[in-house]
C-alpha cells in the first residue's frame, strides 16, 4: 500500500477554515440531462448529480485548495508571499484567497495561456509572470522564484494542504441528502487533487462509492500511467480542457491514484466538447472543458453506470469567448 498522502481529518480541518468564507455548492439532479445520458438499448437509466463548483466565487473548485493553504500558512510564510505555477483555475483561487486574507500572491502562467484567466488574475491584484511553453514549464519557473524570493510554493497537486481544501468537494457530496444512495463518483484528473481528496473521504464515509478518474487523451500522462503501473510523461498536453493539460504524473498523488480509483478513461476533444454543450443544453450552467471533463467520462461509461446514482463535478466554467465560440459551432 503507498503512502496516502494526506487524512480524512485534514479534509474536515480544512474545510473548518473555509467554510465560513465559501458556503456548500448545490448538488443538482436534471431531468433533462438524465435523460440524454442514458444509454441506448440500456433499461435502467442513471441519476446524476451535478456538484456546482461553478458557482464558487473564481468559478472553479481551485478556491478552495487556494485558501486551504493560506489559511493554515505561518505568520512568516503569510508575509513572504507565495507563488505558484497554474493554467488559471488555481491561480485564481490563490488569488481570491490571497485578496482575502492579505497575502501577496505571485502566479507564473505559460506563454500563451487563456487570456481571461490571465486578465482575471491581473485583477485580482496578483504578479503575474508568463514564461515557459506550457505548465510544467512554468512549474520550473515558480521553483526559482522560491529559491530567489523566499517565497512558499503551493504546487496544485504535491500539496497535503491543497488536497486536503480539493476533499472538501466530496466531503460536502456525500453529507447532501441527494447523495445518500451514491454509487460513483466521476471525476476528471489533471494533477489529481480532485480525484484524491475525494478518494481520500469516500474510503472513510463511504467505501462502496466507486471513483473514477477521466483525463483528455491528448493530455493523458497520469490515466497512461494508471494503467502502466509506473509513471510516464507525455511530450505534450495539447487539450482545450487546459485545466487538465500536465504532462506527469506527481509523487503525492499518483500512488493514492493507483491503489484507489475504480477505473481511469480517457476522452477525446470531441467527446469533452459535446459534455459542454449538454452541460449549457440540459442544466444551462457554463462549464469550460476540465469542469466538462467528467461528465464525457459519464457518457463514456454509461453502460457500466446504467441504474446507478452518480455524482459529477461541474468544476469550473472558466472558459475564453473563443473557444466557447469553437466548441458551440461544432454542434
Ligand atoms: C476546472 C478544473 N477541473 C479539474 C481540474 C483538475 O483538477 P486536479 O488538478 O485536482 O486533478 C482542474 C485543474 O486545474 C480544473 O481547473
Amino acid at each position: 500500500m503507498s503512502q496516502w498522502p494526506i487524512c480524512f481529518e485534514d479534509v474536515v480541518a480544512a474545510r473548518d477554515r473555509i467554510r465560513s468564507h465559501l458556503p456548500a455548492t448545490p448538488l443538482r439532479n436534471y431531468a433533462p440531462l438524465d435523460g440524454a445520458v442514458a444509454a441506448a438499448g440500456e433499461a435502467a437509466g442513471i441519476r446524476l448529480l451535478v456538484k456546482h463548483e461553478n458557482h464558487q466565487p473564481t468559478n472553479a473548485f481551485k478556491v478552495r485548495n487556494g485558501l486551504s493553504v493560506l489559511t493554515a500558512l505561518s505568520e512568516e510564510e503569510s508575509r513572504r508571499g507565495v507563488v505558484a505555477a497554474t493554467r488559471g483555475n488555481h491561480g485564481l483561487g490563490l488569488a481570491w484567497a490571497g485578496r482575502l486574507l492579505g497575502v501577496k500572491v505571485t502566479i507564473c502562467v505559460p506563454l500563451g495561456n487563456n487570456p481571461e484567466k490571465n486578465e482575471a488574475l491581473r485583477g485580482m491584484g496578483v504578479e503575474l509572470i508568463e514564461l515557459g511553453r506550457d505548465y510544467d514549464e512554468s512549474v520550473e519557473v515558480a521553483e526559482r522564484l522560491v529559491r530567489e524570493r523566499g517565497m512558499r510554493l503551493v504546487h496544485s497537486s504535491n500539496d497535503p494542504l491543497v488536497i486536503a481544501g480539493a476533499g472538501t468537494v466530496a466531503l460536502e457530496i456525500l453529507e447532501d441528502p441527494e447523495a445518500r444512495r451514491l454509487d460513483a463518483l466521476v471525476l476528471s484528473v489533471g494533477g489529481g487533487s480532485q480525484a484524491v481528496g475525494a478518494l481520500t473521504v469516500t474510503r472513510r464515509l463511504r467505501p462502496t462509492v466507486a471513483v473514477y478518474g477521466v483525463q483528455a487523451e491528448r493530455a493523458s500522462a497520469c490515466h497512461d500511467s494508471w494503467h502502466a503501473g509506473r509513471p510516464l510523461s507525455t511530450a505534450t498536453a495539447d487539450t482545450f480542457a487546459d485545466g487538465l493539460a500536465t504532462r506527469h504524473v506527481y509523487e503525492m498523488t499518483f500512488g493514492a491514484l493507483r491503489e484507489g480509483l475504480t477505473d481511469f478513461v480517457k476522452v477525446s476533444e470531441e467527446e469533452i466538447a459535446a459534455a459542454v454543450r449538454l452541460m449549457i443544453r440540459t442544466t444551462h450552467n457554463l462549464a469550460e472543458g476540465a469542469g466538462a471533463a467528467g461528465l464525457a467520462g459519464v457518457v463514456r461509461l454509461r453502460h457500466r453506470l446504467a441504474g446507478r446514482t452518480v455524482a459529477v463535478v461541474n468544476s469550473g466554467s472558466n472558459i475564453d469567448e473563443a473557444t466557447l465560440r469553437r466548441v458551440l459551432s461544432q454542434a
